[in-house]
C-alpha cells in the first residue's frame, strides 16, 4: 500500500533494530484520512469472506479496525486489557505476552458480543511475534466463531509472527511488510533481497 509506505518513510522513526515509532499517525496522533484508506484496503481484501464482526485490541488497533468495520458495514469489537476486578463468567479471557513490553496482560471480551455464527476479521496495528493476534484468535475460538483472517497495518517480517500465524492456518494480510530496521534504515520486504526472521 503505497500511501502507507510513504507515510512510514516520511514520519516513522527507527528507535532500534526492532522498534519503529509511528506515533505521528498511528500510535498516538492518528491520521484519519490514512486510516480511512487502510480500512478501505482491508475491506476490499476481505470483501468476499462474509465478515460479520471486526475484532481488535485496545488501544492502537481501534483506529484502523473501526475504519475497516465502517467499510464492511459490521460492528467493531475491541478486546480490553484492564484486569477485571472480580472473576466473571460473562467474559472470554486470554493471556497475551508481549515480548516488546516484556509483560503479560489479560485481554477480555464480553460473551454478549461474540457468538458461534460470527465470522470475525482480526485487525491490529503491528505484528511482531504474533502474541496479540493469537490471543484474539483464541477468544474467537472460545466463542465457537470463525476467524476469516488477520489484517495487519505494519508487519515486522523479520519477527516470526506472520510465519507462526500462517503455519497455524490463518490468512494474514499485511499492508506493509518491513524486512529490516538495521542501521536506522527502513527496508520494506518487497525491496529486500531476502527477509531474515530473527
Ligand atoms: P505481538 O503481539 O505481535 O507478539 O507483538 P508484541 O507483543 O511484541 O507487541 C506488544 C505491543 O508493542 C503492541 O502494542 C504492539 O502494537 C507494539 N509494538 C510491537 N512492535 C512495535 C514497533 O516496532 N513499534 C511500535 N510502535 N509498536 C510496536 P500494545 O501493547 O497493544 O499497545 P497499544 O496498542 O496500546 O499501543
Amino acid at each position: 500500500m503505497k500511501l502507507l509506505k510513504d507515510k512510514v518513510l516520511q514520519e516513522g522513526i527507527v528507535l532500534s533494530d526492532h522498534v519503529l515509532k509511528v506515533d505521528a499517525f498511528l500510535n498516538h496522533q492518528i491520521d484519519p484520512a490514512l486510516m480511512l484508506a487502510v480500512g478501505e484496503e482491508f475491506a476490499s481484501r476481505f470483501a468476499k469472506d462474509g465478515v460479520t464482526k471486526v475484532l481488535t485490541i485496545e488501544s492502537s488497533g481501534i483506529a484502523p479496525a473501526v475504519m475497516t468495520a465502517l467499510q464492511l458495514k459490521v460492528p467493531l469489537l475491541f478486546a480490553r486489557k484492564q484486569k477485571s476486578l472480580t472473576l466473571r463468567d460473562d467474559i472470554f479471557t486470554e493471556k497475551v505476552y508481549s515480548f516488546t513490553k516484556r509483560e503479560t496482560s489479560e485481554i477480555t471480551v464480553s460473551r454478549k458480543f461474540l457468538s458461534p455464527e460470527d465470522r470475525v476479521l482480526v485487525i491490529d496495528d503491528f505484528l511482531a511475534n504474533g502474541e496479540a493476534a493469537f490471543g484474539l484468535a483464541r477468544i474467537v475460538q472460545q466463542a465457537g466463531a470463525h476467524v476469516c483472517g488477520i489484517g495487519i497495518v505494519i508487519e515486522k517480517a523479520f519477527q516470526p509472527g506472520s510465519q507462526k500465524l500462517q503455519a497455524a492456518g490463518y490468512r494474514v494480510e499485511s499492508l506493509v511488510r518491513i524486512a529490516s530496521l538495521t542501521d536506522r534504515q527502513i527496508v520494506f520486504a518487497e525491496d529486500a533481497e531476502d527477509v531474515r526472521v530473527q
